[in-house]
């Protein structure tokens, strides 16, 4: 979603705004601008779409620039009125002496618009954020001082933010706020950088203070001060961001999608490093802080989490009632907030999230923490807002994803999921012994297998292009890959722009059949060994007999899947409860090369974010 970025120091202020903003472009956005403080001007840029036009227009009026020292950059994702030059931030005050940059949603800017139009404001734009411009620069007017006016304003809104404001009489300074919306300070030397994420600041710095909710930062070249809402000064820890820059780089892929895909094998090495040491050693899950007499009699677990998360999660589901006989229920974060929910202090709530700033899954999360659950976060980001209303956090290393459509972090959830029910079950004592060593063993092939489906693509991108024209697609399955055909079909939707759906193959028959004719492919998961191939063979059937187009994903080497399939995509053998680490990953690729045949934008997918910190 929005992005911030701001700068006070001797470096290219340009410069580094832009690539501040570059870095996080991957949240997704449809304007951007920057305001630019220069011989005690402030400077507005602000153009529509992608940041190359951002980069003309500086090209284009760069003799209005003269030595910039400070700046305030912005990404804007459309939520009050329509991506328009007139609705990019920056926003401004009537006499364009203040600025601000804003990410979330201030939900009481109605009321506080009409106070400030009977004040004499004039509004330009529709969005929220003009309100904070004009609110800051009322208080600034009273108070004479930019701290306080920022503080005095804040107080006054509601909803979330993380706002960055600039004054052209204050020089060189930059004032922060934030709450429920992420913001950290960069600490450099003689130098000092603010931002809503830290892809935004990595290139230059690792040192950082991350904001907690209602407090503000004063920030300059040479000192940052923290306070809390009524002036407290708050001393803040220096923690030391744990990424490389290179992160951030291709790495001679041609997408971001396609580079974290192939990093997968290493993410779960990752995963696993550490925790799974032997097939006859105990999994270590130290980050689980739940005495294990606790956990030996937890009887209800609640998982929380939305997009591809909640996809882990169902996986998880699954994994946690078979292996360790503890019922799980497993919601969607922008239902369970709306729900009378039966949580209390016996239930362990388990949030999962890549980005661990979902806004619907932190609500949740907080609502469990009120009726006194243990709360476990499973998070790509142990710097997050989610992390840090943890009582236990599982980090699933899998590195910063760039791409909007989560790859390696699925892979990663799944595999601390394994690892978790794994943990429940040694704990509880629930499984065989043998079978536990044997999951272990396949566990720790897992890297190599998920290594030999990417080093031929063949098959897949033969399937990407036999049915890139198509528009409609199922994706069937049973068991323990429902959830894999839930997040295939998604993948697919949300990259190539087709509609898919995921559905239980058994359902089929109880109304989508109707659907089916030869414009329709059904993608099957049939993993034999298990219990659900042969059911899954049979619905395929059924769709066959009704002319649908139909595609196998499947581990099995039996040649008479290649008479009833179109196209047979085969991953190597795996068992059917861990098969959903391997089943992902062709899933993966068929969007991605689908979406490639088709010209469309795949690491920055229209209308989504990276993470989405509105509810
Ligand atoms: O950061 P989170 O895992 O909480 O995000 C949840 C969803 O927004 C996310 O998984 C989304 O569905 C992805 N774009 C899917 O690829």
């Amino acid at each position: 979603m929005c992005g911030i970025v701001g700068y006070v120091g001797n470096r290219d202020v340009v410069e580094v705004l832009f690539k501040g903003l570059t870095n996080l472009e991957y949240r997704g956005y449809d304007s951007a601008g920057m305001a630019l403080r220069d011989e005690g001007e402030i400077k507005i840029f602000k153009t529509l779409g992608k940041l190359i036009n951002l980069k003309n227009e500086l090209e284009n009026r760069k003799s209005e620039l003269i030595h910039p020292v400070c700046g305030i950059g912005h990404i804007r994702w459309a939520t009050h009125g329509s991506p328009s030059l007139v609705n990019a931030h920056p926003h401004t005050c009537n006499c364009g002496r203040l600025v601000v940059v804003h990410n979330g949603i201030i939900e009481n800017y109605k009321e506080l618009r009409e106070e400030l139009i009977k004040k004499g404001c004039k509004f330009k734009s529709q969005t929220d954020t003009e309100t904070i411009a004009h609110l800051v620069a009322d208080e600034y007017a009273k108070a004479k001082n930019l701290e306080i006016a920022v503080r005095n304003s804040v107080k006054k809104l509601q909803g979330a933010y993380a706002i960055c404001v600039m004054h052209k009489d204050v020089p060189d300074v930059i004032v922060g706020a934030r709450k429920h919306a992420p913001m950290l300070v960069g600490i450099g030397e003689n130098e000092n950088f603010i931002a809503s994420d830290t892809p935004a600041i990595i290139e230059y710095t690792k040192k950082t203070i991350y904001l907690d909710d209602n407090e503000i930062a004063v920030v300059t070249k040479d000192s940052v001060k923290i306070t809390d809402i009524d002036g407290n000064l708050v001393n803040k820890k220096v923690e030391v961001l744990p990424w490389e820059p290179v992160a951030l780089s291709k790495l001679g892929y041609k997408h971001f999608m396609l580079k974290e895909i192939h990093e997968q094998p290493d993410v779960i090495r990752n995963v696993l490093n550490g925790k799974l040491f032997d097939i006859d050693s105990p999994i270590i899950l130290n980050e689980v802080k739940i005495d294990k007499d606790i956990l030996k009699k937890l009887n209800k677990i609640e998982i929380i989490a939305c997009g591809t998360s909640l996809h882990a999660a169902i996986v998880g589901k699954y994994l946690i009632e078979d292996f360790a006989g503890i019922s799980v229920e497993v919601e969607a974060s922008s239902e369970y907030i709306y729900r009378k929910t039966t949580t209390d202090a016996s239930t362990l709530v388990i949030g999962v999230s890549q980005s661990g700033e979902t806004a619907d899954t932190i609500t949740a999360i907080k609502q469990a923490r009120e009726k006194k659950s243990h709360v476990l976060i499973i998070t790509n980001r142990p710097d997050s807002n989610m992390a840090r209303l943890a009582d236990s956090l599982i980090p699933v290393n899998a590195g910063i994803e760039v791409s909007v459509a989560a790859t390696k972090s699925y892979t990663a959830q799944l595999m601390s999921f394994y690892l978790l029910a794994l943990h429940l079950a040694e704990i509880k004592g629930s499984l065989d012994k043998e079978y536990i060593k044997n999951l272990k063993h396949e566990l720790i092939q897992l890297p190599t297998k998920i290594e030999e489906i990417l080093s031929n693509t063949s098959v897949i991108q033969e399937c990407a292009r036999k049915f890139s024209s198509y528009k409609n697609f199922i994706y069937i399955s049973r068991g323990v890959n429902l959830a894999s055909a839930y997040e295939g079909a998604l993948k697919l939707k949300e990259i190539s722009y087709i509609n898919a759906t995921g559905y239980p193959a058994g359902e089929l028959k109880h109304g989508p059949i109707a659907m089916l004719d030869e414009t329709m492919p059904v993608l099957s998961i049939l993993i034999p060994g298990g219990i659900t191939y042969e059911k899954v063979l049979s619905n395929s059937e059924e769709a066959k007999a009704r002319n649908a187009k139909l595609i196998a994903l499947t581990s099995s080497n039996d040649k008479s899947l290649d008479n009833l399939f179109d196209i047979v995509i085969r991953i190597p053998s795996v068992s059917e409860i861990l098969s959903p680490v391997l089943t992902c990953v062709p899933l993966q690729l068929l969007a991605y090369y689908i979406a490639e045949f088709l010209g469309k934008d795949v690491d920055q997918p229209r209308n989504l974010a990276k993470s989405v910190t509105v509810e």
